[in-house]
């Protein structure tokens, strides 16, 4: 680090788009980190705020209502409250989580686009942009898709690729197409206000390239280095949309501020509004103080498609406007994928955060931990259910569950839950007590320098040392003829034990409130104690102890394994073209048996968004098919329809139940699905050929 005591951080975790719910992807990329990141902050008392939001703005949120078929407004209102609610139940502990729709933030953002305008950094300009003339509607950044110049993905959007992450215009789309008609869009004028990065650019490559070079994560630095090698264009800073923040300049109507303008000054609006409601100053937390030394230290948590807007052109603004203070750190992640596939929320090839919560209760920190131990800090990573189950049984349980449990119930079986004194020490405790001193200080030196993964494989093997620990002195053998000796090493174990309580909290902080409770040790504490060897008194009661982990068994990942091969394609952004498969011969199709059915029972499956349990004649016999339709169809509306199914699909089992078969559905553009029937009632039981 730069510099060894900054007088304060501010903190931030990229502003989701309030359009649609976390997944494990959004978590691994930005929010684990920066919670690990301000937890361990807090624990060494540094004056530090933590700032995330929703962004509720852009054309994101404007599609996503209109594929819901209700207004931006109800989008961001839904959305904001599920992502809200479901970072605090994860742990992910914002000192605020604000919105931009707020007043405060429009006021903010409308204040820093006029003060650039006055001091004339803007360039006015009329230029041609994409149009969609059967919606009249100018088609700015997602209203766009076609094919990126740089890596030639087939459906990068006006503004990004999100392929390559290389930030677009939409004039730069190889074969362009309207998302609202589908299709090519014309060329109209229209005048928009620019920033002009390539006047930042000689700035730019000394503060960046010159001044974060080795400091910047490689993938971060990389990124940046290669746009700037490219040259930097000047870029649009409003847009013809009507849902944002309106361009404070007269005779601008129809215009609103760039969402990747407004965005990132939803931190400092966010800010404010902490400061309003905690009786604080905000302007310390941002503007540069006339000592250097009194600087905040600026740290930003993004994932790797946002590196361009936070490393490029949000500085470029800080630095235009001249007040502020400039990020010191942009620690993002690379990609996390899942089972051996992209993340993908329009295909529902996810983890639902909010989900796994609902289903897992108690088991935050499981997930938590094996996030940690995956971050993609980089390079890309991936999660699957079985090495979550592996992560949680094999290390959580076995090693630092096992450890604290086994001391907590040694003590209280041999001296009634209160803390032994320590006698004559010998060298493996002398060992023990050095690495206790030196290990703590191991962590923080891999959390300050964003390397999260190896400090959370440096807290399990403290409670490996532990364990050998108690393996190697067997205290359990020495009770019948040394107390005194099983005195001491319990005494060291609960050191130990109580130390972990500090370590561990960053990581898992569920399981570090649980463990002091059981120790009787008060919270919050403080990093420094974690080195303490006698952080537990002699004679200090403990309370009865609990499991803190818990085995996560076969069928629980089977089921979500299960779940997440129903994929069921929801509703979407753009969908992509889906390319004819393969050839195949008669025989191949001859193999299924396809049926007419009739839906006999519907009824919502226990525990599941998305799966119905239908009961159907198929003429031959009565079944059970679950359905990954809940989302689409209520289950009494379902009664009685007749459907074509594959009645000769191997039998699957999800959520404890078998399925036998499956029912065919057709996939429309706009992501909604519909049954596929016959033209009027037969048999069941008729073979479709
Ligand atoms: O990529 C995204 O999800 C953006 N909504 C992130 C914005 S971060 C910040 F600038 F607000
Ligand atoms: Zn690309």
């Amino acid at each position: 680090m730069s510099d060894k005591n900054p007088k304060r951080y501010t903190v931030t975790a990229a502003l989701p788009y309030a359009n649609g719910p976390l997944h494990i992807g959004h978590i691994a990329g930005a929010y684990l980190p920066a919670d690990i990141y301000v937890r361990y902050l807090r624990l060494t008392h540094q004056d530090v705020v933590f700032i995330g939001g929703s962004d509720e703005h852009g054309v994101a949120i404007m599609l996503r209502a209109k594929l819901e078929g209700i207004s931006p407004q109800e989008i961001i209102d839904k959305y904001h409250e599920l992502n809200k609610d479901t970072f605090e139940r994860f742990g992910i502990s914002f000192d605020m989580y604000h919105r931009t729709s707020e007043p405060i933030h429009h006021e903010t953002s409308q204040e820093f686009f006029l003060k650039l305008h006055e001091q004339g950094e803007f360039i006015e300009q009329e230029s041609e942009q994409y149009y969609d003339e059967e919606f009249n509607q100018f088609l700015a950044d997602r209203y766009i898709v076609g094919t990126c110049p740089v890596c030639g993905y087939e459906n990068a959007y006006g503004d990004q690729c999100e392929n390559c992450g290389s930030s677009l215009n939409p004039t730069d789309l190889i074969n362009p197409k309207s998302i609202l008609s589908g299709k090519k869009p014309i060329l109209k004028t229209t005048k928009h206000w620019y920033l002009p990065l390539d006047k930042y650019q000689p700035w730019l490559e000394q503060w960046l390239l010159e001044g974060k070079k080795g400091k910047w994560k490689p993938n971060v630095y990389g990124q940046c280095s290669a746009w700037l090698k490219a040259g930097l264009q000047p870029r649009a800073m409003t847009r013809d949309l009507d849902w944002g923040v309106d361009v404070p300049l007269p005779h601008t109507e129809g215009k609103k501020l760039y969402v990747w303008l407004d965005a990132p000054i939803g931190y400092i609006s966010s800010t404010k509004q902490w400061a309003l409601d905690h009786g604080k100053d905000w302007e310390p937390y941002w503007k540069t103080q006339p000592n250097e030394e009194d600087n905040t230290r600026l740290v930003h948590f993004i994932g790797k498609d946002n590196i361009v807007f936070h490393c490029i052109i949000f500085p470029s603004i800080l630095h235009a406007h001249g007040e502020y203070v400039l990020p010191e750190h942009v620690p993002a992640n690379e990609f996390l994928n899942l089972e051996g596939k992209k993340l993908s929320t329009s295909r529902n090839w996810a983890v639902w955060l909010h989900e796994y919560l609902d289903e897992f209760k108690g088991k935050e920190d499981a997930l938590r931990y094996t996030l940690c131990t995956i971050l993609p800090e980089t390079k890309d990573s991936e999660f699957t259910w079985k090495d979550y189950q592996a992560r949680n049984n094999n290390e959580l349980v076995a090693i630092l569950g096992n450890f604290i449990n086994r001391t907590l119930v040694l003590t209280h079986k041999y001296f009634d839950g209160k803390v032994p004194a320590k006698g004559t020490l010998e060298t493996i405790d002398e060992q023990v007590l050095s690495k206790i001193q030196s290990w703590p200080d191991e962590i923080a030196n891999a959390i300050e320098n964003f390397r999260f993964r190896e400090a959370v494989s440096f807290l399990m093997d403290y409670a490996r040392m532990g364990n050998k620990y108690l393996a190697d002195t067997e205290p359990w053998k020495l009770i019948k003829t040394d107390v005194n000796r099983v005195q001491t090493i319990l005494n060291l174990c609960l050191q130990l034990t109580a130390n972990l309580s500090v370590l561990m909290e960053p990581f898992l902080p569920f399981s570090a409130k649980t463990l002091k409770d059981m120790i009787n040790l008060s919270d919050p504490r403080s990093w420094e104690e974690a080195k303490d060897t006698d952080i537990l008194k002699p004679g200090h009661l403990l309370n009865p102890p609990v499991l803190l982990f818990e085995k996560v068994e076969d069928n629980i990942v089977e089921e979500q394994i299960q779940k997440l091969h129903q994929v069921i394609p929801a509703a979407t952004e753009a969908q992509e073209e889906t390319p004819a498969k393969p050839d195949i011969v008669y025989e191949d199709f001859s193999k299924m048996d396809l049926r007419i059915a009739t839906i006999l029972e519907a009824e919502k499956m226990e525990k599941s968004n998305k799966l119905l349990k239908l009961k159907v004649d198929i003429g031959l016999d009565q079944r059970t098919v679950l359905s990954g339709i809940a989302q689409y169809f209520k289950p009494e509306e379902l009664i009685g329809k007749q459907v074509c199914m594959v009645v000769n699909l191997a039998p699957r089992k999800m959520m404890g139940i078998e399925s036998q078969g499956m029912i065919l559905m057709a996939e429309d553009k706009d992501g909604s699905l519909v049954f596929v029937k016959p033209e009027k009632g037969v048999s069941d039981g008729s073979i479709i050929s």
